[in-house]
């Protein structure tokens, strides 16, 4: 634990949370980690099984395209499953799952294995070959685990997409991936409604021609129509396979997954991460941050849809031998105690969560969270948008019982892992992710690139290439190169503004590009803007992010209507629902404003800076530029 005087509201750890740290003491190895990058991440590497060792733990000659371990054979599945069989960790439990009515199943690591071989297998018998695009649909179900695994044990490229995304969102990213194979389910459950996956995935392949199976897990019993020679039972095609698979052995570089996320444009961009620098960085930070140990119980109640899931959910617990949680459904069906009821029947130890959650069970009331006993758990974690301070203390109090440090990790999709984080022996500061994680360099910096003065707002960087990092952007490298790298060469720009304190804690203040953060979901404006633009009332539109009590941002739009049109009620509520059936029920705008004119630059840029500021009643700052 850090000795000195720390400044503004600070939480120090417990005697106990400290002596029973993995990493008691952090400030000796951020130093000697910093000042010997190489060595910690080989070090960590050593933890885990390589078909064969690394030639250099870090290639920079190529940059920004770094290589991890290069030469190296491994396949981040060998580490997750194979290993684990010869252990008693076989017979471990890997996932305790609960479905949204209340039905329980509980898969062991060895259960874990056996399924993972069988649908490999079934991958394999439909042709899916190493290098192979394979698109995944699902909810939260032990299948999209499956999944996930048995496609990267034969060496083929997962690309799961949020099952709240609608038809033309699927249907984009599966031609854009040109993938020969969807993996989803029959129906999701979700508030004690099915959502029918596999209509979506029908009106999505009708228009993706790559796409040659579609293999279906029934979960929800509800009525689907199976196509003749394209589509396929999961459960009747893994009956007929048996249960030894090997391992494909992969170039440590391979490519892992795919997974789309939004950037400035309409077009989302298809980040890539590989078998193993990824292997190494989200096993070492979930290890370090969340502190897993033998007999923990983890919970990361995100959905394996997005990056969070991802790393969290699937790769890190399974790659250090974890017991992990799922839970199906909605956080507050059939009431707001469930999640509540949830750590309470399975005696969780660490809960890790977003503070859109947090928000929305705290309007409920502590009266929910007080009906249960939640004392197993030991450690909470925030994620996915900054969390305000009061969100965070009745989290720390009425969840944590007031003896649960939080671990607020700030990361990106395009980071695989976490970035700028505590670890539990680290005094806390509430909304302040503190410090970067061991070996990694952040700073705050000014247009020109350099470092701002103490608690001054600035451009977030990242200065050191990390093992976990994005490798490119999937069928566009100098996307990749100028997103990223294109303004300071040589460091990484994360797209969010933050300020670093007197204590060397980072704050981070909120995305500086056209990304929105919507309940922790992160959409552009842009893919907003053309969801509304394809429905035939709207000429022109503008979206912007306002401050939302729960959702931390509500969207907004501006639109301009086509001649023949005119605005009222009706017409504001149709395309609000226009954008969930093309985009995504959770991009749907809060309001939608019918504008005679749009502020424009004289090039014709819309400006969203000048929206925002009219609708928040604040100075519209510099409109030299604007057109009138
Ligand atoms: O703006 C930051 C915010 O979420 C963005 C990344 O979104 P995504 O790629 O969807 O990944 C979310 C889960 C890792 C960041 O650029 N963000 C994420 N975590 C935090 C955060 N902002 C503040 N504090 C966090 N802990």
């Amino acid at each position: 634990m850090s000795q000195q005087e720390l400044h503004g509201e600070v939480y120090y750890p417990s005697a106990q949370v400290v002596s029973n740290a993995i990493i008691p003491n952090p400030d000796e190895l951020y130093e000697w980690a910093y000042a010997n990058p190489l060595e910690f991440w080989a070090q960590r590497a050593n933890e885990y099984e390589w078909y064969s060792k690394w030639d250099k733990v870090l290639d920079d000659s190529t940059a920004p395209f770094y290589k991890w371990f290069t030469n190296a054979q491994v396949n981040i599945v060998h580490n997750a499953l194979d290993r684990h069989q010869d252990t008693d960790t076989r017979d471990k439990v890997a996932f305790f799952w609960e479905g949204e009515a209340g039905d329980e199943r509980v898969l062991t690591y060895g259960d874990l294995y056996i399924e993972v071989n069988r649908f490999a297998n079934v991958l394999k018998k439909l042709g899916v070959a190493k290098g192979d695009r394979i698109t995944i649909y699902m909810g939260r179900i032990p299948e999209i685990i499956v999944a996930m695994l048995a496609c990267a044990k034969i060496g083929a490229i997962h690309s799961v997409v949020f099952g709240g995304f609608s038809v033309p969102a699927l249907a984009g990213r599966i031609d854009d991936s040109q993938s020969n194979l969807v993996i989803t389910q029959d129906g999701n459950w979700l508030n004690g409604k099915v959502i029918d996956l596999k209509k979506i995935v029908d009106e999505a392949v009708a228009q993706s021609p790559s796409v040659k199976h579609v293999v279906v897990v029934q979960r929800a019993g509800n009525n689907v129509t199976m196509h003749a020679g394209r589509d396929l039972w999961y459960h009747e095609e893994v009956a007929k396979v048996n249960a030894a698979c090997e391992t494909e052995q992969l170039d440590a570089e391979a490519p892992l997954y795919i997974l789309y996320t939004s950037g400035t444009t309409g077009k989302p961009k298809a980040i890539l991460h590989t078998h193993g620098g990824y292997m190494v960085g989200t096993a070492t930070t979930l290890k370090y941050v969340f502190d897993i140990r033998e007999d923990d119980r983890w919970w990361c109640a995100a959905d394996p849809g997005w990056v969070t899931g991802h790393s969290y959910i699937v790769y890190a617990p399974l790659l250090l031998g974890a017991t992990s949680f799922m839970y199906e459904g909605a956080p507050m069906f059939p009431a707001p105690d469930r999640w509540w009821s949830l750590i309470d029947k399975y005696k969780l130890t660490i809960l890790y969560t977003a503070p859109t959650a947090i928000r929305a069970f705290m309007r409920q009331g502590e009266g929910h969270p007080a009906k249960h006993d939640l004392s197993s758990l030991r450690l909470l974690g925030s994620v996915g948008e900054p969390i305000n301070p009061e969100a965070w203390r009745w989290y720390y109090k009425y969840i944590g019982g007031e003896h649960c440090p939080i671990m607020d990790t700030w990361w990106q999709t395009e980071t695989g892992g976490f970035m700028i984080t505590p670890v539990p022996a680290l005094p806390l500061k509430p909304g302040s992710g503190t410090k970067p994680f061991f070996t990694y360099e952040a700073d705050v910096v000014n247009e020109a690139g350099d470092s701002v003065a103490v608690n001054e707002e600035g451009y977030l960087v990242l200065k050191r290439p990390w093992p976990s990092m994005l490798r490119t952007l999937y069928g566009d490298p100098e996307r990749y190169v100028q997103q990223y790298w294109g303004k300071y060469p040589g460091i990484y720009l994360a797209g969010d503004s933050a300020r670093r304190d007197e204590d060397g804690y980072f704050w981070i203040i909120g995305r500086v590009d056209d990304v929105l953060n919507v309940s922790g979901h992160r959409l552009g404006t842009a893919e907003v803007e053309s969801a509304l633009v394809s429905h035939p009332a709207v000429a022109e539109a503008a979206v912007i992010g306002l401050p939302h009590e729960i959702k931390g941002q509500g969207i907004h739009a501006f639109v301009l209507l086509r001649a023949g049109y005119n605005e009222s009620d009706e017409l504001e509520k149709e395309l609000i629902q226009h954008v969930a059936n093309v985009l995504s029920p959770i991009a749907k705008p809060e309001k939608i404003y019918f504008m005679a004119k749009l502020p424009k630059t004289r090039s014709g840029k819309i400006m969203r800076r000048v929206l925002k500021a009219r609708a928040q009643g604040l100075p519209e700052g510099d409109t030299s530029t604007l057109e009138e």
